[in-house]
């Protein structure tokens, strides 16, 4: 095992709300180009919600979920782990579950863009199904997300959103 390894793994993360909101609103901009998601038709600002996040015994971010609730659903408005391929997402979403569970939701709900393969294989995998198809929310709503991204994924045009949802 490297350290990085040993660093990254699941017993040596603890699980924080983030209360300085800076870094995950960067994070998103340099992803999407705004700090506002799209999720079930409207947008959240990352800096303004609640968030939480995995951290490494060193105090560094390796994964954060910005969430909220709404009615009986969390709102899942982003997740992402700075360290890609080492299961950090997979841990990040469990602990959002139990948040989840605690908030007294009944569901979980997360909004993928069209071109976002990755986001749409790990949520599968992570036993979320599709609920709704919105044909071009994203292009709707960029007068709401100035700088958004045109392209994502692999310069795929970014047009519309899915939705997914876990039943808790
Ligand atoms: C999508 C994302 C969250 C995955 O994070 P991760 O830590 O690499 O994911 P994990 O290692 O926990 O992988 C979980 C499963 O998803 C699959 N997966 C994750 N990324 C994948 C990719 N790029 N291609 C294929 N499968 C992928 C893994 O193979 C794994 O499957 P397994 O359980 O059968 O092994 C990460 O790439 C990310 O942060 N992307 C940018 C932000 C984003 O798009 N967030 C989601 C929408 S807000």
């Amino acid at each position: 095992m490297t350290i990085d390894d040993e660093l990254l793994a699941a017993e040596n993360l603890s699980l924080r709300p983030v209360t300085d909101k800076r870094p995950i609103a960067a994070l998103m901009t340099k992803y999407w180009g705004s700090p506002r998601m799209l999720v079930g038709m409207h947008t959240y600002d990352v800096t303004v919600i609640d968030a939480h996040g995995l951290f490494d015994p060193a105090g560094n971010l390796v994964a954060f979920a910005s969430w909220t609730m709404r009615d009986k659903n969390m709102m899942l408005c982003a997740l992402h782990a700075v360290t890609e391929g080492r299961g950090i997402a997979s841990h990040m979403l469990e602990c959002v579950k139990d948040l989840a569970r605690e908030q007294g939701a009944r569901n979980i709900r997360a909004m993928v863009s069209n071109d976002n393969m990755p986001a749409l294989i790990f949520y599968q995998k992570c036993g979320f199904r599709f609920s709704t198809l919105y044909v071009g929310a994203v292009d709707a709503y960029r007068g709401q997300m100035p700088g958004l991204i045109k392209n994502g994924y692999l310069g795929i045009p970014v047009h519309d959103a899915l939705e997914l949802e876990f039943a808790l």
